[in-house]
């Protein structure tokens, strides 16, 4: 076992440590780390992890998986480097005890943080977040599979490098991204994901007695007999094991120009399905019930172009607790609560153009916007996310859906459908926005539809062929059981999207119902268990949820009344919905094979 990080722990011994020293000091961290987390009352995001004498539970940044239920495990680790790693999932394996890989701020929606049981243990990679070698000369970076990616880009920036694209948050993880193939918008080059830009992991496996119980494994690109493995490493759902450390090819820093264009949505199914090859960092926002789009135009310009544009994305920055509150009770669970369709139009049509005057966040030199074209280097432009680096005021400011404070609570359903079928798609929902116009308010309040272009990759569980990938996020009520405006439309654009168009679901997004059958639709989704098989043969990273949506188990729908409101089953029957409050289970209005949750009292309205 011979890591080629340099040791990140502060006094921990090197070389070939007994294990007596690797003991003591592991158990020095995880009880520093949990006095850590337990005296600072921080406003940046809590730690996901919460541990007592008595167990540890787990969650992810919105304090709320979709089925609501808390998540225990026995016991966290917080190994520093690799080597510390090895010896946490050694130990693990030997005693066949079930793992999961935890971040810094675990932003996934979906259960995958969860290990089965309560006597699990969850591997945190919250001090596994160094970077190992910048190497100018070949364009590449090594990492911790800890980093975020703001670490990166910054890191990547000092030494004159870029990553061409990349997510839009800055709180993800390499690790993170990677598990679930996140991704910026681009149709260009190598493509958008992350995965698509790496050249060399190492990951750390469940091993036998003659490798202490854990196995590190060191696949790269330029090394053909790694392919498989790295075709199953690159999207792995965390299921193969604690992924180490990655390295990136990177590209010499770049600046690019940035004009959003507001435009009418009539012909957006055409100029979706081009727009993505006309503009390098293409992406759109549509505002289906205002029948607007934002386009994104978008591409790379000399390094001579004056102007040193920032992106502090608006939705990214830290708000008020107080202005959280109030768009919470006033625009949402009140418009709610008296169905007030109108009156979330006029509030989404306010937020709308606040952004616009705003520019989305955008200054042409990091303190005034003066007009377009933004034009700044890439490593202010591609990612934001200053709420993470909120001051510790007690909760005054904060990240607008930090569960902590009464402020955005959402279901996202964010799928990616293929561009060949993407026009067709785009125009059945301005079908449903013909016979339901305001139906779509609500989305608009989270600032519509996110479009942006994800292309064909490898990877096993990545996209299977060039797609847009549509992220739509939107009211959620504290109630399981209280049905949301217009929640038919929305069941409907979401079975469309995954029945009819085969769309993917984002593995780290979603409801329960998107991942219903999914793996199907990924050809060489057999190539990726062979792989599982051969990594964690016990399944000792596997949990229930990952057998659902891998196959291995049947789907992880979950059939119980109300289900449907809440996104775990698709309805069959009424109690499904909420009858008492005058929602049934109907087929859709233009895809007939849907059934969703429709408000019958609202068509004598
Ligand atoms: C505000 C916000 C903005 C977002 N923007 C985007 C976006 O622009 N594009 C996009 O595609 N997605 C976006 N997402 C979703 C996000 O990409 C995924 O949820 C992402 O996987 C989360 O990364 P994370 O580091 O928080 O990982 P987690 O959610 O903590 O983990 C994800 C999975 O990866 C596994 N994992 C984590 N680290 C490792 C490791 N080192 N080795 C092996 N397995 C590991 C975990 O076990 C888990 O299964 C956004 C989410 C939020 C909250
Ligand atoms: C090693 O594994 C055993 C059995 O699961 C556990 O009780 C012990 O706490 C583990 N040690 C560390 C430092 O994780």
């Amino acid at each position: 076992m011979t890591p080629t990080s340099p040791c990140w722990s502060k006094g921990f011994k090197m070389g070939m440590p007994d294990s007596e020293t690797v003991w003591a000091s592991l158990h020095v961290i995880v009880i520093a780390a949990t006095a850590m987390i337990m005296s600072v009352s921080a406003t940046p995001p809590a730690d996901p992890i919460r541990c007592t004498s008595s167990g540890c539970t787990i969650t992810n940044s919105y304090g709320a998986f979709p089925d609501r239920t808390t998540c225990k495990a026995g016991a966290a680790a917080y190994p520093t480097s690799e080597e510390e790693l090895a010896w946490v999932v050694g130990n693990a394996t030997r005693s066949k005890r079930k793992m999961k890989v935890v971040t810094r701020f675990s932003h996934s929606i979906p259960k995958l943080v969860c290990p089965d049981g309560e006597e699990g243990l969850l591997v945190s990679t919250k001090y596994m977040n160094g970077i190992v070698r910048v190497d100018q000369e070949g364009m590449r970076m090594s990492v911790e599979g800890g980093v975020t990616l703001r670490q990166l880009i910054e890191e990547a920036a000092k030494a004159g490098m870029a990553l061409p694209y990349t997510p839009y948050w800055w709180g993800l993880t390499v690790g993170g991204m990677l598990g679930t193939g996140a991704h910026g918008s681009s149709l260009w080059g190598k493509g958008s994901a992350l995965h698509d830009h790496v050249e060399a992991m190492r990951i750390v496996s469940p091993g036998g007695p003659g490798d202490g119980y854990a196995r590190i494994r060191t696949l790269d690109a330029n090394t053909k007999s790694s392919h498989a493995e790295m075709n199953a490493v690159k999207v792995s759902l965390g299921v193969l094991g604690v992924i180490s450390q990655v390295t990136l090819k990177l590209q010499p820093l770049f600046k690019r120009s940035l004009t959003y264009s507001i435009k009418g949505d009539s012909d957006l199914g055409e100029q979706a399905a081009s727009f993505g090859n006309q503009h390098e960092f293409a992406d759109i926002m549509w505002y289906p019930s205002q029948q607007k789009a934002v386009y994104r135009i978008d591409d790379r310009v000399s390094l001579d172009a004056s102007g040193n544009g920032l992106y502090d994305s608006t939705p990214f920055r830290s708000t008020p607790s107080l202005t959280l509150a109030l768009v919470r009770s006033t625009a949402e669970e009140l418009q709610e609560s008296v169905n007030d369709a109108d009156g979330k139009c006029n509030t989404a049509k306010l937020i709308s153009s606040t952004l616009q005057t705003g520019a989305y966040g955008l200054t042409n030199n990091g303190v005034i916007f003066t007009g377009y074209p933004v034009i700044g280097y890439q490593n202010r432009l591609q990612s934001s996310g200053t709420c993470l680096d909120s001051f510790q005021d007690g909760l005054i400011t904060a990240c607008p859906w930090d569960p902590r404070v009464k402020g955005e609570f959402f279901h996202q359903t964010t799928f990616s459908i293929g561009l060949s079928v993407v026009k067709s798609f785009i125009e059945d929902i301005q079908k449903l926005i013909t016979l339901e116009p305001k139906a779509l308010c609500g989305v608009e309040l989270y600032n519509g539809i996110l479009m942006r272009y994800v292309k064909a990759s490898s990877p096993y569980l990545g996209k299977q062929e060039d797609a847009v990938d549509f992220d739509i996020t939107y009211y959620r009520s504290k109630n399981p059981l209280s049905p949301r405006l217009y929640e038919d439309v929305l069941e409907e654009i979401e079975q469309m999207a995954l029945i009819k168009y085969g769309a993917l679901p984002h593995w780290g997004k979603n409801r329960n119902l998107a991942f219903d059958g999914a793996i199907k639709r990924y050809k060489s989704a057999q190539e990726f268990l062979k792989v599982k098989k051969m990594y964690d043969p016990m399944g000792l990273f596997s949990s229930e949820w990952t057998d659902q949506v891998l196959g291995l188990k049947e789907g992880p729908s979950i059939v119980r009344d109300g289900c449907a409101l809440e996104g775990l089953c698709i309805c069959s029957q009424d109690a499904h919905c909420a009858p008492n409050k005058g929602y049934y289970c109907k087929p859709g209005k233009v895809y007939g094979e849907a059934r969703v949750c429709t408000r019958i009292s609202s068509k004598t309205q």
